[in-house]
């Protein structure tokens, strides 16, 4: 194979769809549900902070900045930017993560947050962004099946940032289904594309940008091990109810009692990718 032949966007797609296929659900169905939402958002104040630190951080925030925040979720991210800038814009496609994302702008009286509920791929320039972004984030958030056309936008409406964060090797939690999947369904699991493709898209779109990986380790914490189970029920909608006693076998023997509830815990490494665009290329103001 000649690897200067590969088109690397038609792998990702490729990755997007069996990821779909295998787990029966894709990034913004599985967190429709404001429950799961509510864990995700749990996760980010307690064992989970370590990581939004980090990136808030990272990010170049000036008082006088724009920031368009793609999947955003809770607003785990997007709630502590609006009090660095300007304004902060967010796309989020799912439900329940903007119904949890809403609670906390209430709770934290935050009066500079713009709410787009739609995934990137529907959101239109104009009219929708009146302007440009001085920085464009989408952390953790790449549920787009055609990522070149997504990274295209991003460039679009932004005027100075783009910083991309995505998951590289094989995270934590793809262990349980990659352990029950042979059993299950006798087929492999396949968790979704990784930081090798996106580099790869982005080399090929001319884009060489700054990269830098960080290993965290992070846990969910659920009250009970049925509330754990229904979580990942949820959260593969191919488990179905004669599949759960395999899947209480593997959380009985990985979930860990301790003081807050059933602690799950997991390695991951990511990668943030990064790079300056140009002003002068872009059609927005
Ligand atoms: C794991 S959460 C990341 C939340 C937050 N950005 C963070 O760093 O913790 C992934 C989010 O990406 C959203 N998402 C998935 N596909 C998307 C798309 N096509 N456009 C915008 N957001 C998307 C999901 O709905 C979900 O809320």
């Amino acid at each position: 194979m000649e690897l200067a032949k590969v088109d690397w966007n038609n792998e990702w797609k490729h990755q997007m769809t069996q990821w779909r296929t295998t787990s029966g659900k894709s990034c913004k169905e599985f967190w429709a549900d404001p429950k799961s939402a509510k864990i995700y958002l749990k996760e980010g104040v307690g064992k989970h902070q370590n990581r939004i630190n980090n990136t808030l951080k990272d990010l170049p925030l000036e008082p006088h900045m724009r920031v368009i925040d793609i999947g955003s979720g809770p607003g785990i991210l997007a709630v502590p930017m609006a009090k660095q800038v300007r304004s902060v814009t967010t796309v989020e496609p799912s439900p329940g993560m903007n119904r949890v994302m809403q609670e906390l702008i209430q709770e934290k009286n935050i009066q500079n947050i713009r709410c787009i509920e739609k995934p990137w791929e529907d959101v239109e320039i104009t009219p929708e962004l009146n302007h440009r972004y001085d920085l464009v984030i989408a952390s953790m958030s790449l549920g787009m099946t055609d990522i070149r056309e997504a990274v295209e936008k991003m460039v679009q409406v932004s005027r100075k940032y783009v910083y991309i964060y995505w998951h590289a090797g094989i995270p934590g939690w793809e262990a349980m289904p990659k352990a029950v999947w042979p059993r299950l369904f006798d087929q492999e699991y396949h968790g979704g594309p990784k930081s090798d493709i996106l580099f790869q898209v982005l080399y090929q779109m001319g884009i060489y940008p700054n990269i830098e990986v960080t290993n965290e380790h992070f846990h969910e914490t659920f009250t009970s091990q049925s509330e754990a189970l229904e979580f990942y029920c949820r959260r593969f909608e191919r488990i179905q109810d004669d599949h759960r006693p395999v899947l209480e076998e593997y959380l009985s023997t990985h979930l860990v009692k301790g003081n807050g509830g059933y602690v799950h815990g997991f390695d991951h490494t990511t990668m943030k990718f990064w790079w300056k665009t140009g002003e002068e290329s872009h059609a927005l103001n």
